[in-house]
């Protein structure tokens, strides 16, 4: 079926887009009453679209490229150049499978236990004190992932460490001098990555075999070379900066908790239960809003030729939020995951398709692991109060957060 798709008349959105945030798209799909439209984003024309049918285009292996399709503030402060992210057919299909690799069960249930241990240790230290749980969490994983990862780094350069790389996803969203202090701590992040790599190069460090920094300072390409240091430094950043941001999914778990008690209940005791939880958490975060990409495979959809070098903007918030796709989408229901089937390209909230073929989020297994695992230790093991705050989410600050940070106070970890 061949279908006009309709234009915004605004000059550039990007403005727009920045005020309405994670509404954007779906703003403008019900005003201009279709999936698809076309929007000048950055002085670039983009066709933005959401929806099962959308991430099924947007998905189909080869068709289009990332390089080149973020702009360099959101890049820089994330994946980076040179990165997996970056990378297209057998290349990426290579680099793709280094990190497939550190996905093994048995390294999902190391990194679940660190994590559970960082955090009754933390919670311990913090007994009768007023915290906010997305610090909290965000020092329990940054710390568990340095030990996973195999970073000789302890203390006060350790918990350093980890404040580089919050900033990194607090400004990733943010432009002018928020994210260019960001950038700069950035540097500080990869200098340090890249004396590890190099000192596991020399021999001067051991990291255990299949941890993150041992796999990646020794990964051979397809050609038998190892990873340039630099290069090699980024992608250890891209295994630690995401598992601390796994800390916003985390505090959105927090919030969900605290207004729905009944729910409280049953995460505390009934496991399938914690599992749909942690899927409607992860449905229902403003977490990264869009992914775009640039055609590199011509394809035909909806009757229209797409040609190479045009640009597509997928919304994953609004496919997560879509009426067609889930019933009263704007709930919190963890009852709709119980019994799911899956759908590759319904739940989105880390990019959709094939794992191993596609840019889908590496880390997906390995999110839902650590939210189970904070889930369980803090509903189980440690009896906490949420006092009166300021819980309002401004859904037009990418990434968003609760504004206190859900605070809590601790009364005990047993
Ligand atoms: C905090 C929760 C997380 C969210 C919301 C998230 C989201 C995403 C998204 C949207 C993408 C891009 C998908 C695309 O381009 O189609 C992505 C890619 C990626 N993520 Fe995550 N992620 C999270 C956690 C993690 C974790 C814990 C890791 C690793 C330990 C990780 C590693 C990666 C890597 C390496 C890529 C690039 C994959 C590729 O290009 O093939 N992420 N993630």
């Amino acid at each position: 079926m061949t279908e006009k798709i309709p234009k915004v008349k605004a000059l550039d959105s990007s403005l727009a887009f920045l005020r309405e945030g994670y509404r954007f798209v779906s703003n403008r799909c019900a005003n201009l009453h279709s999936d698809v439209f076309q929007a000048r984003l950055l002085g670039k024309s983009f066709f933005v679209a959401q929806g099962e049918d959308a991430a099924r285009t947007f998905y189909a292996p080869e068709r289009f490229t990332r390089k080149g399709a973020l702009p360099t503030s959101v890049l820089h402060l994330l994946q980076d150049k040179n990165s997996v992210a970056t990378l297209d057919g057998k290349e990426h299909h290579h680099r793709k499978a280094m990190f497939m690799a550190l996905m093994r069960s048995e390294r999902l249930e190391l990194v679940a236990r660190l994590t559970s241990e960082e955090l009754r240790n933390e919670a311990n230290r913090v007994v009768g004190q007023e915290v906010s749980s997305h610090t909290i969490f965000r020092l329990a994983l940054g710390r568990s992932v340095c030990r996973w990862a195999g970073l000789p780094l302890e203390g006060a350069e350790r918990d350093r460490l980890i404040g580089q790389l919050g900033a990194m996803i607090d400004n990733a969203g943010r432009v002018g001098p928020p994210n260019w202090l960001a950038r700069v701590r950035r540097w500080g992040a990869e200098r340090k990555a890249r004396r590890f790599v190099e000192a596991v190069r020399e021999g001067s460090l051991v990291p255990p075999e299949g941890s993150a920094l041992h796999d990646i300072a020794l990964h051979r390409d397809q050609d038998g070379n190892l990873l340039p240091a630099g290069t090699a430094a980024i992608e250890l950043l891209n295994i630690l900066r995401p598992t601390v941001a796994v800390a916003r999914f985390a505090t959105f778990a927090m919030l969900a908790l605290h207004q729905h008690p009944r729910a409280r209940q049953r995460v505390a005791s009934d496991d399938d239960y914690l599992q749909a939880f942690v899927q409607e958490v992860r449905r229902t975060t403003p977490f990264f809003p869009v992914v775009a990409g640039i055609v590199r495979q011509p394809f035909t959809w909806r009757g229209r030729s797409f040609v190479e070098g045009e640009r597509f903007m997928l919304d994953l918030y609004g496919t997560n939020h879509d009426a067609r796709l889930w019933s009263a989408p704007e709930d919190f229901q963890p009852e709709r995951f119980l019994g799911w089937g899956g759908n590759a390209f319904t739940l989105i909230p880390q990019g959709g398709g094939d794992h191993d073929q596609n840019h889908r989020c590496a880390g997906e297994w390995m999110t839902i692991a650590l939210m189970e695992t904070m889930l369980r230790t803090m509903t189980r093991e440690i009896r906490f109060t949420v006092p009166k705050q300021n819980l309002t989410v401004d859904l037009s600050r990418m990434p968003a957060l609760p504004k206190s940070g859900v605070m809590i106070r601790i009364e005990k970890v047993l």
